[in-house]
């Protein structure tokens, strides 16, 4: 699968869809199940800690997430159900904006209710990265990105920083090669 990059341009296609909110999935058949599969692949492939639906050009509340020390995990049109009072600084990077890295306070433990693509539904409560990740890609299914949460200033020095990276593809290629794993 083709992972969408945010080009920062008002008439991107791509722009659009990763700014869009994802439509609540009303069945979760085998064309789920595949599409699921699908993005843990790509989010192996890309070495990425997690990948949401708008990112693939699937407008679907899904995301898939694999924090380290963690396991693949599908969640299916999650609610957070409840953030710990407590905020946390975490660098946070993106497959849709690769290159950048930002610290970005969230809070430190969430509960998250979801369903899997089998179709079970299950409560998840998680902190450290995974609490992390799972917020990052939740707010993917907001047509919201991390770079949406720094201050006007730091945004607009990693857009530039973006637009750079994109005028010089042999870069971009690489940008996805980072330890600490983006989503
Ligand atoms: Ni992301």
């Amino acid at each position: 699968m083709n992972i969408l990059i945010l080009e920062n341009k008002p008439d991107s296609e791509q722009d659009r869809v990763l700014r869009q909110k994802a439509k609540a999935i009303k069945d979760i058949n085998s064309e789920i199940r595949q599409l699921a599969l699908a993005m843990v692949d790509t989010m192996h492939r890309d070495r990425g800690v997690g990948l949401a639906g708008p990112q693939v050009g699937q407008l679907k509340r899904i995301f898939v997430t694999h924090a380290e020390g963690d396991e693949s995990r599908v969640f299916i049109n999650p609610s957070i159900i409840w953030t710990s009072q407590n905020e946390i600084n975490y660098e946070e990077g993106c497959l849709s904006l690769p290159g950048l890295w930002a610290d970005i306070k969230r809070p430190e433990s969430i509960k998250i209710q979801a369903w899997n693509e089998k179709g079970r539904a299950f409560t998840l409560e998680a902190s450290g990265i995974l609490a992390r990740v799972i917020q990052h890609e939740y707010d993917h299914l907001e047509g919201i990105l991390f770079i949406d949460r720094v201050n006007e200033v730091k945004r607009e020095k990693l857009l530039v920083k973006l637009e750079k990276r994109a005028a010089r593809p042999e870069k971009r290629k690489k940008a996805a090669d980072f330890g600490m794993g983006a989503g």
